[in-house]
């Protein structure tokens, strides 16, 4: 497959195995090995590259991001960053001047991470530099020169929008980048045994954990129309090719509890690849934005060729590794309803940032007059699939909204869930920590402080 991109001024134009990621390119084809290769799943972020479009610039992973997904965009890597002149980015000079590096190998990943954040004028930099991790150094140096370097100008090279390469329209052969949602409905309805690739955060690890041949397969990026997100009097709709940065954005206004669970989700670069079509189609126990959806009522639509049905989000998860989606069949958007706004988003993982959840809990209870009149509560990691907490719901609905009424849900919570013991947590303490989370939600609502942050300001 030939994929047309500039990197770092450069416009280069590849054939290559369509699931070649950007990392394996530029340091075995390129000789760029300035973008290190450090744990080659997502998590470490020594392979972070710039890449920008007509939308802006943004932090990716290059070991799990393959070259087709670069398909009329711009590519800065490490070696990108200092002006032709050879002077450093400010962000360089500002992590030698900060002793922001000590054996180096994080060091690309940083800087370029920092770059794109100077570019975005983002100053929240432990958000923003989550998503790279330093064994020897320590983050202190490291935030300090990135806040030293915030106010120095975007160096001239950097400061332009690029001039994107026009990119050819694809054959549609085994390898496939459809332009919208309805080119990709004919293909896939064609080729209903095909791997879609949207973000390519699970799909990356495929390839490169498990080596796996994913052709045919399809590349979802160039679907503007999947993309969008809409709010209208009446709902909130979410294309499937959203990515978790967007949703975060767009939520914010409205849910901004489950903003805050986005924060959490992953790191930057993991949130600007991966899409929320993703998180809800690879069907995951402990994906985090199913149960937030559930609580919210989402509706998820489906489409087959031109074919479209819409379901209640819950009823998409049948079973662990089973959904309810026909081959050759994708998700084209999620939607919730407007409504005021009860939701609480509780995401228990054993590091704050950057980590898998051991339980996901998300709750939304209507209270009118002291009485709860609604309740939707649904987690992730309790069970095989997302999934609500029906007998704590019917528990609690109807009842005065007090303590009492909370503890005596609590026991139902063994009715709605039997959940798993594994690496991130036992059985017995997903139990616990799941009533907990109904108690928190409790006392929160009657205005008791229960963040860590928040209890620590
Ligand atoms: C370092 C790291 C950290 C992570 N942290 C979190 C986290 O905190 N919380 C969390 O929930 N997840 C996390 N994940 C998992 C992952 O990011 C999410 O599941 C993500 O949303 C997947 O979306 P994607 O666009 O990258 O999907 P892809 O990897 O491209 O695809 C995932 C699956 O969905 C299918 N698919 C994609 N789009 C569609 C569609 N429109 N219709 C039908 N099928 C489709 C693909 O074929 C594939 O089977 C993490 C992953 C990594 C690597
Ligand atoms: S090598 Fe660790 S995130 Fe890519
Ligand atoms: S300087 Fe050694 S890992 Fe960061």
């Amino acid at each position: 497959m030939e994929t047309t991109f500039l990197l770092n001024g450069e416009t280069v134009r590849v054939a290559s195995d369509p699931t070649t990621t950007l990392l394996d390119w530029l340091r075995e084809r390129r000789g760029l090995t300035g973008t290190k290769e450090g744990c080659n799943e997502g998590d470490c972020g020594a392979c972070t590259v710039m890449v920008r479009d007509e939308t802006g610039a943004r932090a990716l992973n290059a070991c799990i991001l393959f070259l087709p997904q670069l398909q009329g965009k711009a590519v800065v890597t490490v070696e990108g960053l200092a002006a032709p002149d050879g002077t450093p980015h400010p962000v360089q000079s500002a992590m030698v001047a900060h002793h922001g590096s000590q054996c180096g190998f994080c060091t690309p990943g940083f800087v370029v991470s920092m770059a794109t954040a100077h570019l975005n004028g983002r100053r929240d930099f432990d958000d923003q530099l989550a998503g790279n991790l330093c064994r020897c150094t320590g983050y202190a140096p490291i935030i300090r020169a990135a806040e030293a370097a915030a106010d120095a100008l975007v160096p001239g090279h950097l400061a332009a929008p690029p001039e994107l390469p026009v990119a050819e329209a694809d054959p549609q052969g085994t390898a496939f980048r459809p332009t919208s949602a309805d080119a990709l409905a004919e293909w896939y309805a064609a080729h209903p045994d095909a791997t879609l690739i949207a973000g390519a955060t699970d799909v990356g690890l495929w390839v490169t954990k498990q080596l796996r041949d994913l052709a045919p397969v399809a590349f979802l990026g160039g679907c503007a129309d999947l993309k969008a997100i809409t709010v209208t009097d009446t709902e909130i709709r979410f294309g499937a090719m959203a990515t978790l940065t967007d949703v975060l954005e767009a939520v914010r206004p409205h849910h901004a509890d489950m903003a805050e669970m986005i924060r959490r989700y992953g790191s930057v670069q993991v949130r600007n690849a991966a899409t929320i079509g993703g998180n809800i189609a690879n069907g995951s126990p402990i994906g985090d934005s199913p149960p937030a959806l559930i609580a919210l009522g989402a509706t998820l639509h489906l489409r087959h060729g031109p074919a479209r049905r819409s379901l209640p989000l819950e009823d998409f998860f049948l079973a662990y590794g089973k959904q309810d989606r026909a081959p050759g069949e994708f998700v084209e958007a999620v939607s919730i309803p407007r409504q005021p706004d009860r939701l609480k988003c509780y995401k228990l993982s054993k590091r704050f940032d950057q980590d898998i959840s051991a339980v996901c809990g998300c709750f939304n209870l209507i209270v009118t007059g002291g009485t709860v009149t609604a309740a939707r509560i649904a987690f992730g990691g309790m069970a095989g699939t997302p999934k609500r907490a029906s007998a704590v719901e019917t528990a609690l609905t109807g009842q005065p909204w007090t303590e009492a009424t909370v503890r005596a849900a609590l026991p139902a919570f063994e009715t709605d869930f039997t959940p798993l013991s594994d690496m991130r947590a036992s059985a017995a303490y997903r139990m616990e920590a799941a009533k907990g989370m109904l108690l928190r939600y409790f006392h929160e609502d009657q205005g008791t402080s229960a963040r860590v942050l928040e209890v620590r300001a």
